[in-house]
């Protein structure tokens, strides 16, 4: 997918790193690139590893978009996509002055979110996610883990108190899913919703289930 005119679009910074729940960053990008948005793809290198174990090999981040055309239909078309090295600090979103105006990370290990915690920035990943913070912008951080240990609920803690949003990956029923992927709907609609995109990724809840 050519970047296009990425200056005119708004841009967000997805990172998807090596914890199970592939399918929620998948839907997650789709969405955003059938509403125009540019995509700062960056995927660690457990994040490449689950693409690949939970999704196929098809799905593997050098065959990425057209995994995503298939899965989700041409509608992703409308937008671009940049994939960073997660090596490469030089990056532009390693940048405040780069106008990206929010970041996910899709799904978020235990390992990314202590580094977050603590402003390691050793990956761009990282990096990405330090420079959210820092300059007051949304950060939406997905963690999936279960049970989870003392270290990494005060690691959610200490992100929470940097100003991110904690948004764990935990579908809800009462819209009564069928199939993973309305699961991952809802979960993506989640992340579009903190990102300040409207969608219409799971209805409205009505006050009745299924309704
Ligand atoms: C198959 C598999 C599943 C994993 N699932 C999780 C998980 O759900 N949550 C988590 O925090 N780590 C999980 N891990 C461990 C992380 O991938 C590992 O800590 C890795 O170092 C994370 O690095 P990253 O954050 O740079 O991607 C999993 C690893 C493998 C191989």
């Amino acid at each position: 997918m050519a970047p296009g005119n990425t200056e005119r679009r708004q841009a967000i910074a997805i990172a998807i790193t090596g914890a199970s729940g592939a399918i929620y960053a998948t839907r997650t990008v789709a969405a955003l690139l059938e509403r125009g948005v540019h995509v700062e793809l960056i995927v660690s290198d457990y994040g490449r590893r689950l693409l690949r174990d939970e999704l196929g090999e098809q799905a593997s981040i050098d065959r990425f978009v057209p995994f995503l055309a298939d899965k989700y239909g041409a509608g992703v078309h409308a937008g671009t996509v940049t994939i960073h090295s997660n090596r490469d600090l030089g990056a532009t979103v390693a940048s405040g002055s780069h106008g990206c105006s929010g970041m996910a990370i899709v799904p978020c290990s235990m390992k990314t979110l202590a580094a977050v915690a603590h402003g390691l920035s050793r990956s761009l990943a990282e990096r990405a996610a330090d420079v959210m913070l820092k300059e007051q912008r949304r950060l939406v951080i997905v963690p999936r883990e279960t049970p989870m240990s003392l270290p990494q609920l005060k690691n959610m803690v200490l992100c929470a108190e940097a100003g991110a949003m904690i948004l764990p990956a935990m579908p809800a029923f009462y819209q009564l899913p069928k199939t993973l992927d309305d699961l991952a709907d809802f979960m993506a609609g989640k992340i579009l919703a903190a990102l300040g995109f409207e969608h219409e990724l799971y209805p409205p809840w009505t006050g009745q289930v299924g309704a």
